[in-house]
């Protein structure tokens, strides 16, 4: 079984990551969901920590370690609470992974070492109005003009960390006769003439991470912030969405673990019909149907961490990691409302936030219905 071969350092990093979110984050995870508030303090901490650079190189700031480190903090931190997760995510699979593959050493100086250290923060700006699954499909454009800088116009959507960035990669198209192969990627700072963004979107769940559309009027960034080739932003995209999908299959992890653990302690608590409800074969059968899909899961996500360790192709496995630990996600956490009876449906027993964060994990990085794409065509492309 595969969680057997964690080393030391794997489980001095969950020890690390539990405590983090026991002590930092959970204090103010209820009160965060209903104001709809930045952890701005656990992010700060996040990055001292180590945790927003995982991957990256310590040549570049970062913590130098496996991808199978990052699921372990990405599973305790987000069983707690998965806005701070998706947050972590981002900065490390979307943006950093970016920046460090495709980055000159000039762009990892100046944006991948203070993301990897935390004194950024990183979005990744793919999603449009109309272009969501359909990601080719790219209406913001990026103009070059004669002094080399590029032009940006059009409107980004769903953007995580939207209002709290400082560095967007943002894909536009170059060349529009060229379709998705006219796609190209840019680093956009904060601040920037022209580069606005919209509210922050009121959300069922993950409410305390902030989410919101971007706009880009005449926005020019320098050539020198162009990330990779001109017209390989696409698949740029992709390869780092490959990653993302990790990321977000152990933050889905995160969440069954944490509504499981929620529904076996109160099962263990309340008393109905003369004994504790954890004698009841109803609640048991509950029990062992959500650690048993949770096990699963789990190992689902360790296999697509290790083999992208390995530097295998890991498409396939990394997108069966996140449409079943997605899918898992949301079942054990609608089980465990069901454990809790009436309890469960009030915010002070904390396990409804559990059922509506995890939605969103069957929807970003590839809805389920994409994962099911990939999946199908990896399979075709192994069978040829
Ligand atoms: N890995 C590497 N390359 C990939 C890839 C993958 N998983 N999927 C596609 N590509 C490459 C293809 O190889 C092809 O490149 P070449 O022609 O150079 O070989 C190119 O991308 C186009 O691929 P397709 O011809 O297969 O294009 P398609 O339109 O038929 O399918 C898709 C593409 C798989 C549906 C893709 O659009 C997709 O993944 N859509 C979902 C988008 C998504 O996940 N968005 C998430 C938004 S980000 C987010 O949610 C972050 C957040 O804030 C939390």
């Amino acid at each position: 079984m595969m969680q057997l071969d964690l080393t030391e350092t794997h489980e001095m990093i969950r020890d690390t990551a539990r405590e983090f979110a026991q002590n930092e984050v959970a204090p103010t995870a209820i009160e965060r969901d209903i104001k709809g508030e930045f952890p701005a303090d656990a992010v700060k901490k996040l990055g001292e920590l180590g945790f927003l650079g995982m991957m990256v190189s310590p040549e570049w700031g970062g913590a130098g370690l496996d991808a199978v480190s990052y699921v372990i903090a990405m599973e305790e931190v987000s069983k707690v609470d998965a806005s701070v997760g998706v947050i972590m995510s981002v900065n490390n699979s979307l943006v950093c992974w970016a920046l460090e593959t495709y980055g000159t050493d000039d762009q990892k100086e100046r944006f991948l070492r203070p993301l990897a250290t935390g004194e950024k923060l990183g979005a990744y700006c793919l999603s449009e109005p109309e272009a969501g699954s359909d990601a080719t499909q790219q209406r913001t454009t990026a103009t070059l003009n004669e002094d080399g800088s590029w032009s940006l116009n059009g409107t980004k959507n769903w953007i995580t960390n939207g209002t709290s960035a400082d560095v967007y990669l943002v894909y536009a198209q170059t060349d529009k006769e060229k379709g998705y192969k006219g796609i190209s990627c840019f680093i956009v700072e904060k601040g920037m003439p022209g580069f606005t963004h919209g509210v922050k979107e009121d959300k069922l769940g993950i409410r305390s991470s902030d989410t919101c559309s971007l706009q880009f009027q005449d926005v020019r960034v320098p050539a020198e912030n162009m990330l990779g080739p001109e017209g390989r932003g696409f698949n740029l995209a992709m390869e780092t969405l490959n990653g993302g999908r990790i990321g977000i299959a152990a933050q889905a992890l995160g969440i069954a673990q944490g509504a499981y653990e929620a529904a076996l302690a109160y099962s263990k608590e309340r008393k109905a019909f003369g004994k504790p409800i954890s004698d009841l074969q109803a609640i048991q059968f509950k029990l062992a149907d959500m650690a048993t899909k949770i096990s699963a899961a789990r190992a689902l996500v360790y296999r697509a961490a290790s083999q992208k360790d390995k530097h295998e192709r890991f498409v396939k496995e990394a997108a069966m990691a996140k449409l079943f630990a997605s899918k898992t996600a949301v079942e054990v956490a609608l089980e465990a409302v069901q454990v809790h009876g009436g309890y469960g449906y009030v915010r002070e027993y904390k396990v409804e936030r559990y059922l509506r964060d995890a939605k969103i994990t069957e929807i970003y990085e590839g809805t389920s219905e994409i994962q099911h794409i990939v999946i199908a065509r990896e399979l075709m492309r192994e069978n040829a």
